[in-house]
């Protein structure tokens, strides 16, 4: 069994893009800049963004966060959404979700212009991606495919089951999988009202878990020689660490790993990944600004 190993995948990829722009600054080109908006002080965001902001140090790139109590209006986020959009130094910027009630999330998300939406959030970019169109790719599922090319499995004409449907995870990484120039597999999405859960589980070459269920996958979902990528990344109660917390993935690793050819762990797997993604999503939103005004 192979442990894949997300953090030093994400750390060697770091490097690769921070040599990149140290060639590009070499020959006097500017950095690559990523702005961050953050809204509140949910825990789970603040952490999210600041290891988002050191992944930008780490890359050599410019960051900006911009910071606002969760009193701001929609009109004031939309408006600071406006200003980075017309920001010329800034090549892509995310809104760190989830936003306060009363903001409509989807609404800001589709106020980001599609060419700075590094988070490949916006339906242009989820569109565009699901017919095989050049876009920015949301950052989980990238990670996932990046991490399995890089160790290489094999996944053409592979049986790929994907626990979860959400927008960010479960949809784009099914269309990924699915796409011959990506995947190349064959998909199956189960959720919360599919039937026989287990049994079609262990159907799969390739399990992907993205439901945010703590150990919800055991050890008879499994096929034996099964990869398993476990995207969950709970906060559970643990009186043993000093936060008081620990983070639990959607697998039981203990049960499941000693099954599976190779396995993600929780932390350390997917999650490094995924902010690496950003920056690499980034560095490609900064090419194609760059690429852009040397036309123009
Ligand atoms: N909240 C949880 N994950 C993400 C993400 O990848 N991007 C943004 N903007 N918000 C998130």
């Amino acid at each position: 069994m192979q442990i894949i190993d997300g953090k030093a995948t994400a750390t060697q990829i770091k490097a690769e893009i921070k040599s990149e722009v140290e060639a590009i600054v070499a020959v006097g080109g500017r950095a690559p800049h990523l702005a961050a908006v953050l809204v509140g002080h949910d825990g789970g965001s603040e952490t999210y963004v600041r290891n988002k902001v050191l992944a930008c140090e780490a890359c050599g790139f410019q960051s900006t966060l911009l910071t606002f109590e969760d009193t701001i209006t929609e009109e004031e986020l939309l408006s600071v959404v406006d200003q980075l959009n017309n920001d010329f130094n800034i090549d892509g910027f995310i809104v760190q979700l989830p936003l306060p009630k009363h903001i409509d999330e989807q609404k800001v998300t589709e106020a980001i212009r599609p060419d700075k939406d590094v988070d490949g959030f916006h339906p242009v970019n989820v569109g565009r991606m699901s017919i095989g169109l050049p876009a920015f790719i949301s950052a989980t599922p990238l990670g996932i495919l990046t991490l399995l090319q890089r160790y290489n499995i094999e996944t053409r004409g592979k049986k790929v089951v994907i626990i979860g449907r959400s927008n960010i995870v479960g949809k784009p990484m099914a269309s990924l999988m699915m796409q011959k120039q990506f995947g190349d597999s064959t998909v199956m999405v189960l959720h919360s009202h599919s039937h026989n859960l287990a049994q079609e589980c262990r159907q799969a070459d390739i399990l992907i878990a993205a439901i945010g269920s703590p150990a919800f996958v055991t050890a008879d979902m499994v096929k034996p020689g099964a990869v398993v990528i476990d995207v969950g990344t709970t906060r559970v109660p643990d009186a043993t660490r000093a936060s008081g917390f620990r983070l639990q993935g959607d697998v039981d690793f203990e049960q499941v790993a000693p099954l599976c050819s190779a396995i993600t762990p929780v932390p350390g797997g997917v999650g490094p990944m995924t902010i690496c993604m950003l920056m690499l999503n980034t560095l490609q939103a900064y090419k194609n600004t760059v690429e852009s005004s040397s036309q123009s």
